[in-house]
């Protein structure tokens, strides 16, 4: 049994998210996850709500509510947005939570008793209008690099590059859009990111079997330009972990906190520490996960994220990691493997938060059950370029995959049985040449479903369980057990007894995907052997003869053009 560390990128707690977030991180985590599981092996499923920052503050302030207050309502929100997705996390945490206050301040002084942290006196941009310093992502201007003009002090979301705001050409407020700016005196903390670039540049190089898409963005920020900066990891604000703490190895930090994307990452390990303490357990049972000196050195931990994401788990993070492990104590796990997304695109344009452009997750559950978007989005994840979601290919998807190959099926050979031999496994005939190359077709199908999913190729995973849906269909044509029946009562039973173990199969093999679909097929089958087909002919006999069944509901009802129609018009708009 292998012991599997999955991490999603923590969604930012100001607002619902919208599908393009969905599907960039937490769906293709909780598919890992779940087909991890399934496989017998040992999951640690984390994610949590990304809380501290401006926009948590600004939102908070514009709901009227103190800031604590939104942001224990908006997690509760997401975790049961979550829940509905059926995303299978084992811990949804808090950034805001006494564990990652802890560990942001252990792995601060860490690295500066590392001399990993320097104090500097900078420029910071002070907006006289809003009566505050602005955070680097309110301000916005014009990209230095690629002359976007709506870049943030951050980061350019159109060519990816972190920025600082003094980097911007024509600078404004992003909350009031006043442009009497200034520049005054603050004092903050650096990582000296440059003097970990060694470490980090063998530890990318020695990552042959990462996606280009995480190594191509990681190398353009080692090695681009200047190369990799020293970044500030403290701001001007009162919402976040305090940067002034007893035993921190500098002063005159009061009124400060850690930077949001200092702090976050970190939340991955404190979450993990948050589920321990929900679930009564001492420390061992998460740094078992987390520390290599206290047993991790045998997990495999794998990160899900959007492609704005990389630079901050390729570089930062990382840097946060190595430079702490610098010190010979506790040794902390680094990412084995990343797999980022490109974006998904919402009918014609972009999905966007800010504008309230596209599908929202609750949106989305108020129209349709989980499975039908877990499979679409899945089915369609941008992994090789972006992709585009458009109801009408949903509709397609959705309809053809699910409603006229699973759903079909199931319907079809459950109602068949139920008619001509009752609700049990019929247990005459024996299976012929047709039975034998269904199951030498699904043996080789579910091989590459399983490489697939190994692989986290998301789409291939997708197309080859669907292939592995249609085989059966096929099969099921072919063979006609109705036609056969008139005949052949026997040759009928051992192809009716076949495809009623296919159903279960099925259920076995699509539940990472269709997780309530699975249950559902499952209880039909009355069944509770989850047992994954490594062996398929003894799979396709798991339902011996005489074992009784329950004809199930309609699994999938069809899209029609109507509600098609009617969902498109009613989000096509902005949400208010
Ligand atoms: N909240 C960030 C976003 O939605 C992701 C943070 S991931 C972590 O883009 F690494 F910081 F945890
Ligand atoms: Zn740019």
């Amino acid at each position: 049994m292998a012991r599997h560390l999955i991490t999603s990128a923590i969604p930012y707690i100001n607002g619902i998210k919208h599908l393009g977030n969905l599907v960039g991180s937490q769906l293709p985590a909780d598919l890992f996850a779940r087909y991890q599981r399934a496989r017998g092996h040992e999951v640690m499923f984390i994610c949590a709500t990304d809380e501290h920052g401006t926009p948590a503050e600004l939102a908070a302030a514009k709901a009227g509510k103190p800031v604590a207050e939104y942001c224990a309502e908006m997690h509760d929100i997401q975790a049961t947005i979550a829940k509905g997705f059926r995303l299978s996390f084992d811990h949804f945490g808090r950034s805001s939570s006494a564990r990652n206050h802890a560990l942001t301040q252990y792995f601060a002084r860490t690295l500066g008793e590392q001399g990993l942290v320097a104090e500097v006196t900078e420029k910071q941009v002070y907006s006289v209008d809003d009566g505050r310093f602005l955070p680097d992502r309110y301000i916005e201007g014009t990209c230095p690099n690629c002359g976007y003009d709506r870049a943030r002090g951050d980061q350019c979301e159109n060519c990816t590059k972190q920025l600082d705001p003094t980097d911007l050409i024509n600078p404004r407020s992003a909350i009031s859009g006043s442009t009497r700016l200034e520049v005054r005196d603050t004092k903050h903390l650096y990582l000296r990111q440059r003097s970990l670039k060694g470490d980090l540049e063998s530890w990318i190089d020695s990552k042959s079997d990462w996606p280009i898409l995480t190594t191509s963005i990681a190398k353009k920020w080692l090695n681009d330009g200047e190369g990799l900066q020293d970044r500030g990891i403290t701001r001007d604000l009162h919402w976040g972990v305090p940067a002034q703490f007893d035993g921190a190895p500098w002063s005159g930090m009061e009124g400060k906190v850690f930077y949001v994307w200092f702090d976050a990452p970190i939340e991955y390990i404190a979450a993990t520490a948050e589920w321990a303490d929900a679930t009564g357990q001492a420390d061992d049972a998460w740094q078992r996960w987390w520390r290599t000196d206290k047993g991790a050195g045998d997990v495999t931990y794998t990160e899900f994220m959007g492609k704005d994401n990389v630079p901050f788990h390729t570089l930062s993070f990382p840097a946060t990691i190595l430079g702490a492990n610098r010190a010979g104590g506790a040794q902390w796990k680094l990412v084995d493997y990343i797999k980022s997304f490109n974006y998904l695109n919402y009918d014609g344009g972009q999905f966007s938060t800010s504008q309230g452009r596209g599908v929202f997750m609750d949106q989305a559950l108020s129209i349709l059950p989980a499975d039908y978007w877990r499979w679409w989005l899945l089915s369609h994840a941008p992994e090789s370029s972006d992709s585009e979601f458009t109801w009408e290919n949903f509709q397609a998807g959705v309809n053809k995959d699910l409603a006229d190959v699973l759903g079909n099926f199931v319907s079809r050979i459950t109602k068949f049985c139920r008619s001509k031999f009752g609700e049990e496994i019929p247990a005459a005939g024996s299976y012929g040449d047709q039975e034998r190359a269904l199951i030498a077709d699904l043996t080789t199908r579910i091989r590459a479903y399983e490489a697939a999913m190994e692989a986290m190729e998301v789409r291939k995973a997708a197309a080859e369980l669907r292939a592995i849906w249609v085989s059966g269909n096929e099969y099921l044509q072919s063979a006609a057990p109705w036609t056969v029946f008139k005949t052949d009562p026997d040759r009928a039973a051992a192809q009716t007894r076949l495809s009623l173990n296919l159903v279960r199969l099925y259920a076995v093999l699509s539940s990472p995907f269709i997780p309530d679909a699975s249950q559902k097929m499952l209880e039909g089958m009355r069944t509770e052997d989850q047992a994954w087909p490594d062996d398929v002919e003894a799979a396709l006999a798991a339902l011996p003869a005489g074992h009784a069944f329950t004809t199930p509901e309609v699994l999938f009802a069809k899209i029609t053009d109507e509600e098609r129609e009617e969902w498109q018009g009613r989000f096509s708009g902005i949400r208010t």
